[in-house]
């Protein structure tokens, strides 16, 4: 692949040999061993569009770990100010020749029509509702060194799906590895195609959650919504929140995912959110890393098989 937009076009051994190289790196990490140099001599522009802590921190981390050069775009104070559109934008960076575009942006589809414009590797850091691919990717990571494996589970996705890109993601991911989705949510916050997604859908936790070996809790993504009913937060905490009293109805060795930003008290219960003998959110943080070394490192290598016609 030249680009790393979605999960939608990679193959499930694609994902595992990246799954296999981030493995390496995190056991690099967590060994506090040198990471090599993989991308000494490249350029990293990371170019946020819309709000980031993870992500963004985490691209920066793993560019530098492998010897990039890494420049972070303030969006908010570039020439977008003054009227100039995002292909503008886009070619006016790509005559700087960067090797490596990291972008995150509000719109659905901003990403892919970047990367058309562009001479360099493009990651999509997210866009709009559409995907958020090295999120899914991190998630798979998480899970299968906690399971020991990345098939044959039943994940339990639930929340907001229908304005979460990551949860578009992880359904992509999980069934390309051939794993069993529910989708847990009220009906007014599912997709309007959801019944066409070749997945089990709920507005019951108790039955979402019903021996589920992952449970993967969204935030109400407000800043997507568009009209949508959704109840008070403390309505919808009751009904929706994870806890532990919920969580009863999963294996008992079930995981609890969260990608964050979470707000504690609406989705998830703090406590639960703290617990490290079930949550893994803060290994969710650590593998965001190793993944997006991974994930550059091999566009990094499959950009110089290109420059070098291999
Ligand atoms: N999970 C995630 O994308 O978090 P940030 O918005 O903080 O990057």
């Amino acid at each position: 692949q030249r680009h790393l937009l979605g999960i939608e076009p990679l193959h499930p051994a694609e994902i595992t040999a990246l799954l296999d190289r981030a493995d390496h790196y995190a056991e690099a990490q967590r060994r506090g061993d040198r990471h090599g140099d993989a991308l000494a001599g490249l350029t990293q522009v990371n170019m946020f569009f819309e709000a980031s802590t993870r992500t963004q921190a985490s691209f920066e981390i793993a560019g530098k770990r492998l010897g990039a050069d890494v420049m972070n775009m303030a969006m908010q104070a570039s020439s977008l100010k003054k009227g100039e559109t995002l292909i503008d934008t886009a070619l006016t960076l790509n005559a700087m020749r960067p090797d490596l575009l990291v972008v995150r942006h509000p719109h659905s589809g901003a990403v892919n029509l970047l990367a058309e414009k562009v001479n360099c590797a493009v990651l999509n850091a997210g866009d709009g509702r559409h995907e958020h691919p090295t999120q899914a990717l991190l998630d798979a990571l998480t899970i299968r060194q906690a399971k020991g494996r990345l098939h044959r589970l039943t994940v339990a996705i639930c929340g907001d799906i229908a304005h979460s890109r990551v949860a578009r993601s992880n359904l992509i991911l999980l069934g390309k590895m051939e794993n069993r989705v529910r989708l847990v949510g009220p009906p007014t916050l599912m997709p309007a195609q959801v019944g066409e997604l070749g997945v089990e859908v709920t507005d019951d936790m108790a039955e979402g959650l019903r021996d589920a070996d992952v449970v993967m809790m969204l935030r109400l993504q407000r800043e997507r919504m568009d009209g949508a009913f959704i109840p008070s937060e403390r309505e919808y905490y009751h009904r929706f929140g994870l806890d532990a009293e919920k969580l009863r109805a999963a294996k008992p060795d079930a995981i609890v995912m969260h990608p964050g930003p979470m707000n504690r008290g609406v989705e998830i219960d703090g406590t639960l959110a703290d617990d490290i003998n079930r949550s893994v959110i803060q290994k969710q943080v650590e593998m965001g890393v190793a993944v997006r070394m991974a994930a550059m490192d091999l566009l990094a290598r499959n950009l110089r098989e290109r420059v070098n016609g291999v």
